[in-house]
């Protein structure tokens, strides 16, 4: 049996995921590898030589065979680093996204204490960030998925955050009582006809993608029960769908909440809203 090199491995995963349309091939490849082996980027770069204990080149060998079939990278691997922090994530929650940092960041800048509430929690993402870069901000973590709750559970636990977060399974407000500073949701926003690549389609659980036939139902239902939880003075932010933001606008006017501030992606698009009552 001929013995495997870091390049050799490297080469040839490169060459079937790019020519099976993948755009991020070399990074895809490079991660997987480093996961595989145990070795770092800087060792691929100048031992590209070193002999792979067969093992390792088997496992990696899977991983790949996992990404053809356009599994991405952090649900092969079970973490996916958001906001600078690892965060585990299982099939049963979306897999965290940098444009989400960015609504966040909108929330952080207006918020320097006070009681939040997350809605639809997925992996914690948004809650334990918002623990971890603010110790005055607590909070509760909803989610309408137990398996959802248990691995944002989990992932405050290990970032260190479990003391100021409370988790609650619930279909939006209904099993919420008292009164927040900040209503947060990256709720599902999808239009039920979109078109999803399938990393999206086949990965992410629907419930968290779909917002029904217009993709705007989770805006009805969090602004609609907004009123009677937001505390006097507070702010409501939500993600969006980059073609929502006037349509998100309109049904909070309904339920009384006046857009304040509002956050672009990294695309430069229209990602994140801030609502207050008058
Ligand atoms: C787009 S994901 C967001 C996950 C996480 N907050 C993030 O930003 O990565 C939407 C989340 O809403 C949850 N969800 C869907 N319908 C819900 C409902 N009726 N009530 C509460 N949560 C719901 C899903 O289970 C999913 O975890």
């Amino acid at each position: 049996m001929t013995t495997e090199t870091l390049a050799g491995l490297m080469a040839a995963a490169r060459k079937q995921l790019s020519e099976a349309g993948i755009e991020t091939a070399s990074l895809d490849v490079r991660l997987l590898l480093q996961a595989a082996t145990g070795f770092a980027h800087e060792d691929l770069i100048v031992m590209p030589n070193t002999a792979i204990e067969p093992r390792a080149a088997v496992l990696f060998k899977a991983y790949i065979a996992r990404r053809l079939n356009h599994e991405p990278v952090s649900r092969i691997l079970g973490t996916r680093e958001f906001y600078g922090r690892p965060f585990a994530v299982s099939p049963a929650v979306l897999d965290p996204r940098p444009d989400t940092e960015v609504v966040v960041e909108l929330a952080l800048k207006h918020m320097r204490a006070g009681r939040f509430i997350d809605l639809g929690t997925g992996s914690g993402a948004i809650a334990i960030t918002l623990c971890a870069e603010n110790p005055h901000l607590e909070g509760i973590a909803t989610d309408v998925s137990p398996e959802a709750l248990s691995i944002a559970a989990e992932n405050a636990n290990t970032l260190g955050v479990s003391n100021r977060l409370q988790f609650i399974q619930s279909n939006w407000f209904e099993q919420i009582e008292g009164q927040f500073d900040l209503i947060i949701s990256n709720p599902p926003y999808i239009k039920r006809a979109e078109n999803l690549p399938p990393e999206v389609k086949n990965f992410d659980p629907h419930l968290a993608l779909f917002g029904g036939e217009d993709g705007l139902n989770s805006y009805r239902a969090i602004a609609s029960g907004a009123a009677a939880r937001l505390a006097q003075g507070g702010l409501i932010v939500v993600e969006i769908g980059h073609d929502q933001a006037a349509k998100v606008v309109e049904i909070s006017k309904l339920c009384d909440l006046m857009l304040f501030d509002r956050v672009a992606d990294l695309g430069g698009r229209d990602r994140g809203l801030a609502f207050r009552r008058p």
